[in-house]
């Protein structure tokens, strides 16, 4: 780690994604190798003592799976701020307060982010302040452009970090490892051999509370314009010459500007659903425009898919089909790469037709490949066949990666500010349609795999 970084400070310290994921994933980087010790500073809003806050990081800590000397020692000696972020004042006081360097970490919805941003411009960084942002970065292209703009006023690009907890995930990361370091892949990836490709993310989880996010974002907007874009970007990249941050983030970003709704038109390629009420694992579960702090009409979709086409030499008449939704009947969550049929079978060779298929599981983590090979029986005959690992767990989860880069001032699996508009301006034609209802709101039972006339 870059030892500069003297103090993380968590702006939302009170909020649910500090609480359910991002001191679990501090925890764990403190424990592993590549943790050292830091100041941590919580601030929200709310008032709280600091033996609350370090309780609840003890707490967040022993979620994740912490207990090193180490993480016992920065939960002790870490100490909550009441302030309002959006007032330049109380931000110097956090600043004031931090030891060193500080990574500024904003836990925090998008409007108060922005808020945040402005006032710090009032303010005087200290030398080298990196900055830490959670999706969503703004609301559209334009929000998205202007929020960069307002953040490379303060720092420079290599110190901000937009997070997207994807590219911290092992199997996402292990698209790398697969494509560029095996011959036998990255020789057939191409329109030449490859169908299609579908990035799939189906979540049992419904709402969970949090209406007043997702009513407003959907699941276009919460899913697929972030994490299965940026998966599909390393799945469909130019072999980067290296996998710093320059490299990766350049190829992710060439590949995005060549991505576009497939041929064009946004309301062929894209689908939008949403739950009514069900059962999912004998819970019974209310219809989504039931649920609290639901606005009916704003049709929010909980079910979204959206086909993508890529313009370029390699890609060129190859859908990619992105779908992400909640409160489904399984936890689908893969890339799968279906192969095209080879150009002529041997007369003679019966039996399975399927072309062969490669299968990334991101839950649990796994790759499968599925192939047709000659049965137990008549030799002649085609059985398929699964070829499969399942990996271990990576020695952190994506929060532990996301925050060791942050810490570490290495933006390798953090959004690049032009990535992060490429993801708007793809989506952009599909949330104007769906704004003018030119793509129908379908309906799909909680607990079902989706509405019916979809499959
Ligand atoms: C978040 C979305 O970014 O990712 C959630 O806002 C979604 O709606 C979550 O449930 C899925 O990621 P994971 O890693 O928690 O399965």
């Amino acid at each position: 780690m870059v030892e500069h970084i003297g103090s993380l400070v968590i702006l939302g310290a009170g909020g649910d994604l500090t609480k359910r994921l991002l001191l679990p994933g501090l925890g764990q980087l403190l424990d592993s190798d590549r943790g050292y010790e830091i100041q941590l500073l919580g601030v929200g809003f709310d008032p709280m003592t600091n033996a609350e806050w370090q309780s609840r990081v003890r707490q967040s800590f022993k979620d994740g799976g912490t207990s090193s000397a180490r993480s016992k020692a920065v939960a002790k000696a870490s100490r909550y701020l009441q302030a309002d972020v959006s007032k330049p004042d109380d931000l110097q006081r956090i600043l004031d307060a931090a030891t060193g360097v500080p990574a500024l970490y904003f836990a925090l919805p998008p409007h108060v982010t922005i808020a945040a941003c402005a006032s710090l411009e009032k303010v005087k960084l200290p030398k080298g302040t990196v900055l830490g942002l959670e999706k969503p970065f703004g609301t559209d292209l334009r929000s998205a452009e202007a929020l960069n703009r307002q953040l490379t006023r303060l720092v420079p690009e290599k110190q901000i970090h937009r997070i997207d907890h994807f590219l911290g995930k092992s199997t996402v990361l292990n698209v790398l490892g697969l494509r560029f370091a095996n011959r036998i892949f990255e020789n057939v990836w191409r329109a030449e051999n490859i169908e299609c490709v579908d990035i799939v993310f189906d979540e049992t989880l419904a709402l969970e509370g949090r209406a007043g996010y997702y009513d407003k974002a959907g699941a276009l907007v919460d899913m697929i314009q972030s994490h299965l874009l940026l998966v599909m970007s390393l799945v469909a990249m130019e072999p980067p010459s290296s996998i710093d941050a320059d490299d990766l983030r350049g190829s992710m970003a060439q590949v995005l500007r060549a991505a576009h709704p497939w041929k064009g038109d946004a309301v062929a390629s894209s689908k939008r659903a949403r739950y009514t009420a069900g059962t999912i694992d004998g819970q019974k579960l209310p219809s989504y425009v039931k649920e609290k702090g639901v606005d009916p009409a704003l049709k929010t979709e909980t079910l979204a898919e959206l086909t993508i086409g890529i313009e370029n030499w390699r890609w060129a008449g190859v859908p990619f089909h992105l779908r992400s939704g909640k409160a489904l009947a399984d936890k689908r969550q893969q890339i799968v790469i279906t192969l095209k049929d080879v150009p002529h079978r041997p007369y003679g060779l019966i039996g399975h037709t399927e072309p062969a298929k490669l299968t990334l599981d991101l839950n649990p983590d796994s790759i499968t490949l599925d192939l047709n090979i000659n049965g137990e029986g008549s030799p002649f005959t085609m059985d398929r066949v699964q070829l499969g690992v399942n990996f271990a767990p990576g020695e952190l989860g994506p929060y532990g990666e996301v925050l060791y880069g942050i810490l570490s001032g290495d933006t390798t699996l953090s959004v690049r500010a032009d990535a992060v508009e490429e993801c708007w301006r793809i989506v952009g034609p599909v949330l104007a349609a769906w704004r003018k209802d030119a793509v129908p709101i379908d309906d799909y039972r909680a607990g079902s795999a989706g509405p019916a006339s979809w499959r």
